[in-house]
Parts: structure tokens; sequence; C-alpha cells
């Protein structure tokens, strides 16, 4: 049988990580993120970027697929293999992270997603997260900030006391 294990990320995951990141980044952002941003996303620079602290991986019989990044209220990152996904492993990611904020105290938790992502919008749609509108995002680079356009997509959060889980 098929198990999925979501987990709090030790050091020991940092390669799969990065790997899964550095492989999905392009699936969701080449051609519709400027080209200053595709030039600092090198296949060598997911690894540097993994904060093990704020990150939950789905382990899927004993072997990384997925993970999840946060920063206080954003959901960061959420990224599957492209050998797992359409398997409702983000799913639970998701679910995981937004799990992670609420315990951390915010009624709602964010993230953005660039307009020509379709596949993330429709998850994140079919997920019951709402789409906020168009925002310009300075996304931080070595030596500055590119500005992207993003939408910014909300989900509100049950207080600790009214959590059924
Ligand atoms: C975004 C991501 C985490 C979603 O996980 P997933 O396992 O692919 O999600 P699902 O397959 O459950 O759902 C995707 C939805 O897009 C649809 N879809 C599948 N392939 C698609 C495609 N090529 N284009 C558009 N929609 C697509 C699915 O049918 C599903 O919609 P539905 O529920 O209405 O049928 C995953 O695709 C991924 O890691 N992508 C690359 C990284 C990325 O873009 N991360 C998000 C950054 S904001």
């Amino acid at each position: 049988m098929v198990s999925l294990l979501l987990r709090p990320a030790t050091a020991a995951d940092v390669d799969a990580v990065a790997r899964i990141w550095g492989e999905g980044w392009p699936d969701g952002h080449l051609g519709h993120v400027p080209d200053a941003l595709v030039a600092v996303r090198t296949p060598d620079s997911f690894a540097a970027r993994v904060r093990v602290a704020d990150s939950l991986v789905a382990e899927l019989d004993g072997v990384v697929v997925g993970f999840t990044m946060l920063a206080a209220d954003e959901v960061e990152q959420v990224y599957v293999d492209r050998s797992a996904r359409g398997g409702g492993v983000a799913g639970r990611l998701l679910a995981a992270a937004a799990d992670r904020v609420a315990a951390a105290g915010h009624e709602s938790a964010w993230l953005a997603v660039v307009p020509g992502n379709a596949r993330a919008r429709r998850f994140y749609e079919r997920e019951g997260w709402t789409d906020e509108g168009a925002f310009t995002h300075a996304v931080p680079v070595p030596g500055g900030t590119v500005d992207v356009l993003c939408h910014r997509l909300t989900l509100a959060l049950p207080r600790p006391g009214q959590r059924e889980r």
C-alpha cells in the first residue's frame, strides 16, 4: 500500500527539495516571468534558498516527492515532483501549510502565483483559495529585486479554538 507522510524538513532533505524545486520552477514559470528572473533561477540557485526550518516535505513510500515552504502567513512555495503530480500530494501539502500558518496564529494565509501558471491556478482554486487580483511582486534577487506580475490568493483560516482537526 502506498503511504504518504507529511513531516517537517530536515537538513537531509535539502538535495531532494532543491531538485524538485529546480525541475518544477521552469514548469510553472518559463514564459510567464521576466527574463531577468529566469537568468538568476539557475539549476544551482535552488539549494541555497531552501530554508529547512520553514519547510514541510511529503514522503511517498520513503521518497520525498514534494515540499512547501512558509514565510509567516505566506505559503511561498508548493512543489510536487513531476512523477507524483495529479495524485493528491499537492492538496495534502497545501492543507498542511495552511494548518501551520493557522497554528502560528494568523487568520488568513496568502500566496503569489503568476497569471500564466494555469495548472497551479486551477489547483489553488479547487483547494478553495480566493483570487484577490493582480499585483506587482518585487521578487528578491541577488543585488536587488525583479518586478513580477502575480495574482494574490488568500485562504481564511479557522481560529485555533474553531479547528475541527
Ligand atoms: C502546482 C502543483 C503543486 C499542483 O500539483 P498537481 O499534482 O499538479 O495538482 P493537480 O493535478 O491535483 O491539479 C492541477 C489542476 O490543473 C489541471 N491540469 C493538469 N494539467 C494541466 C495543464 N498542463 N495545464 C493546465 N491545467 C492542468 C488538473 O486537471 C487539475 O485541475 P482540476 O482539478 O480542475 O482537474 C504542481 O503542478 C507543481 O509542482 N507544479 C510546478 C511548480 C509550481 O508551479 N508550483 C506552484 C508555484 S505558485
